[in-house]
């Protein structure tokens, strides 16, 4: 089927607006994702360091958004204040990088886009593009915008893509919420094919584990999805076996918060167990997501897997329901090891193993 990016986006419209950027008065706006399902209340952030802090509590979460709000996190660094000479903006913008990059150390989009933003920045006073901090300023707003459309259409692109993985009737897995809310536009990686779908009238539906302990499962991809009409089905983590089992599910489709060459895939706790089930069962185990999450530099022993607050698996909003002082180990991450994955799903094609070959090939890098 052949389909056109434009004609898509007119048939397209997310209702949920999770990362508003407000010009008159450079102010950044997130949905706070820790209220959700239950309220809808919008976080305002003017500095670096507060939008950090963001990302770390989880006001806003999942990789591509949290590489679009650090892009923002930047913006802030030279928005307010006076900041008198270009040499000290970009002073102000390297430790707004340092900082932001401690917020949390799995999803490769945060360094991705922070990196991106401080060498704009310098290309920009280098080049004379910028002769004064406004200009810098402008230039750098422009810069996040762009971050965040060209989210939007390679959602858009992966849709397209994994449409080819989708037949009339199919149910899809997922994991943790890897939708519009974890990507900031509305739209999502694992549910770009889902919503392209079910935008062209296939009939496609969604089994959403509730993904303990922070439960993104059965808060945020349960409501995005009943929010824009696709069916969706909750289910408990402990039930993932089973109904794949039972024949309930045609294929996995997941996010990912870093992949790296030889195809290994980083993504929420639970989803390593439902890759080898897949396998074992002969399901077809996609991961998807932008090249702005690949990172083809390091290896598996230089990912860190981010480990919370134990309080997190002790309780349930903040219900005990464990012994309070039980010890607790909280990976809030795994990584799947490329045997399991079928295929990798991006803005520039879909990509088959062998991994380390045809990543660099599609994605067009070395
Ligand atoms: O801890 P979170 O909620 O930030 O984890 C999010 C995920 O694991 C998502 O699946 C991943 O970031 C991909 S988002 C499109």
């Amino acid at each position: 089927m052949r389909i056109d990016l434009e004609e898509l986006k007119s048939k397209i419209k997310p209702k949920l607006r999770p990362i508003i950027w407000r010009d008159e008065d450079n102010t950044l706006l997130l949905l706070d994702q820790r209220k959700l399902p239950f309220e809808e209340v919008y976080v305002e952030l003017r500095d670096p360091v507060s939008t950090a802090d963001a990302i770390k509590q989880m006001i806003i979460r999942g990789a591509p958004a949290i590489g679009i709000t650090a892009a923002y996190g930047m913006v802030l660094a030279i928005a307010h204040g006076n900041i008198p000479t270009l040499d000290e903006a970009l002073n102000e913008l390297v430790k707004a990088r340092d900082v932001l990059n401690t917020a949390r150390p799995t999803a490769h989009n945060l360094f991705w886009a922070t990196e991106r933003m401080l060498n704009v920045a310098r290309n920009a006073v280098h080049n004379g593009s910028a002769k004064n901090v406004k200009e810098l300023l402008n230039i750098m707003k422009m810069e996040a915008k762009a971050i965040f459309d060209e989210e939007f259409d390679a959602e858009l692109m992966m849709g397209i893509y994994g449409l080819e993985k989708i037949n009339d009737g199919d149910t899809v897995l997922t994991q943790c919420n890897a939708g519009g809310l974890a990507t900031g536009t509305g739209i999502g990686t694992a549910t770009a094919p889902v919503r392209v779908a079910h935008a062209l009238g296939i009939k496609v539906s969604v089994i959403a584990p509730e993904t303990r302990p922070w439960l993104q499962g059965a808060r945020l991809t349960v409501y995005e999805l009943m929010v824009d009409g696709i069916p969706v089905t909750l289910i408990t983590d402990t039930a993932v076996g089973y109904v794949m089992y039972r024949g309930m599910v045609n294929s996995v489709m997941v996010g990912a918060d870093r992949i790296l060459r030889y195809g290994h895939v980083y993504n929420k706790i639970g989803t390593f167990k439902e890759a080898v089930i897949a396998h074992e069962l002969g399901i077809p185990f996609y991961a998807i997501a932008p090249s702005s999450t690949f990172d083809l530099k390091s290896r598996v022993e230089d990912v860190k897997i981010e480990e919370r607050d134990p309080d997190e698996v002790r309780k349930i909003r903040g219900v005990l329901i464990a012994p309070e002082n039980v010890p607790v180990f909280n990976p809030v991450f795994d990584v799947t090891p490329p045997k399991y994955v079928t295929a990798l799903i991006t803005e520039k094609g879909i990509i088959y193993p062998p991994f380390d070959k045809n990543i660099p090939k599609v994605l067009s890098v070395t």
